[in-house]
C-alpha cells in the first residue's frame, strides 16, 4: 500500500461521517479529493439525500459539480455542519499547517464556519512540532507584497514567493500571491498566529490552529481516529 491508499482509507472513514441533509465543506487537495469522490459516490447511490456542499476552491467547486454533488453558499448556509480536508502538517494537538495547495484563505473561512472540522491524512503528515517539515504559507495582497516578505524574515524566516512550475507568479483563487515562509521548528504557534494576523496586507496564513476537532491518519498499521484534546 502507498501513500495514494493511505489517502484514500483516511478519506473515504471521513466520508462516512456524512448524513442525509447535511451541509458540507468539501477541501483541497488529493487527499480531500478522495473524500469528494466518496461522497459523491454515496450522492449518486442515493444514501445523502438533502446533502449540500460548500467548496473550498474554484477546482473543487468545479469538480463537486462534475461530480453531481449539489453546491450552496455560506451566504445560504453560514453554518456547516462537517468539513473534510487535508493538511501539510499535523500536531498531536491538532494544530496544522495548510495551503500547500494555496486555498488557505477559502479554507479557513470554512474551517472557522464549522461545527466538525475534519482533517484527513497519511501518516507522513505528523509531526511533533508544526514547521518541522512545512513552511507556513502566507496569502498577501500584491500590493507591497514585498513588505510582507520583509515582514516575515524579520521574525525569522527564510521567505519565497510561490512560482507555478512555468515561472509564473502562483496566484491565488482571490488573485493575491503566496509566501511560503520557512520558520522551522515553531515552538510557539499561537504567538506567531498573533503577529501575522495583525498585519496588514496579510490576508491569511496557514497555522490552522484549534480549528480541527478529528484527525483521520492512515498509515502501514492501519487507521487511527484522534480528536481535539480539551
Ligand atoms: C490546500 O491548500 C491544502 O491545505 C491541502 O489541504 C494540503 O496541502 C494537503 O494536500 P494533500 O492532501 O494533497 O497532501
Amino acid at each position: 500500500m502507498d501513500f495514494t491508499d493511505f489517502k484514500r482509507r483516511a478519506a473515504d472513514h471521513a466520508a462516512g461521517f456524512v448524513q442525509p441533509g447535511m451541509v458540507v465543506g468539501l477541501g483541497v487537495g488529493s487527499t480531500a479529493n478522495h473524500a469528494l469522490n466518496r461522497i459523491a459516490a454515496r450522492c449518486a447511490a442515493g444514501e445523502l439525500p438533502g446533502l449540500l456542499a460548500v467548496p473550498c476552491s474554484l477546482s473543487v467547486e468545479r469538480a463537486a459539480l462534475e461530480a453531481g454533488i449539489p453546491l450552496t453558499t455560506l451566504e445560504e448556509h453560514p453554518i456547516l455542519d462537517v468539513t473534510i480536508d487535508g493538511a501539510d502538517e499535523a500536531d498531536p494537538r491538532l494544530n496544522l499547517i495548510k495551503g500547500g495547495g494555496g486555498a488557505l484563505l477559502r479554507e479557513k473561512i470554512v474551517a472557522q464556519a464549522s461545527r466538525r472540522q475534519v482533517i484527513v491524512v497519511d501518516e507522513s503528515k505528523l509531526s511533533q512540532v508544526l514547521g518541522t517539515h512545512w513552511p507556513v504559507p502566507v496569502e498577501v495582497l500584491p500590493f507591497g507584497w514585498g513588505v510582507q516578505s520583509a515582514f516575515l524574515e524579520s521574525l525569522g524566516a527564510e521567505v519565497r514567493l510561490r512560482r507555478n512550475p512555468d515561472g509564473a507568479t502562483f496566484t491565488s483563487d482571490q488573485g493575491n500571491f503566496i509566501l511560503d515562509a520557512g520558520f522551522g521548528p515553531i515552538t510557539d504557534p499561537p504567538a506567531l498566529a498573533a503577529r501575522l494576523d495583525a498585519r496588514a496586507g496579510i490576508l491569511a496564513h496557514g497555522l490552522f490552529l484549534g480549528l480541527a476537532t478529528d484527525l483521520i491518519v492512515a498509515g502501514p498499521s492501519g487507521l487511527r481516529h484522534f480528536t481535539r484534546p480539551a
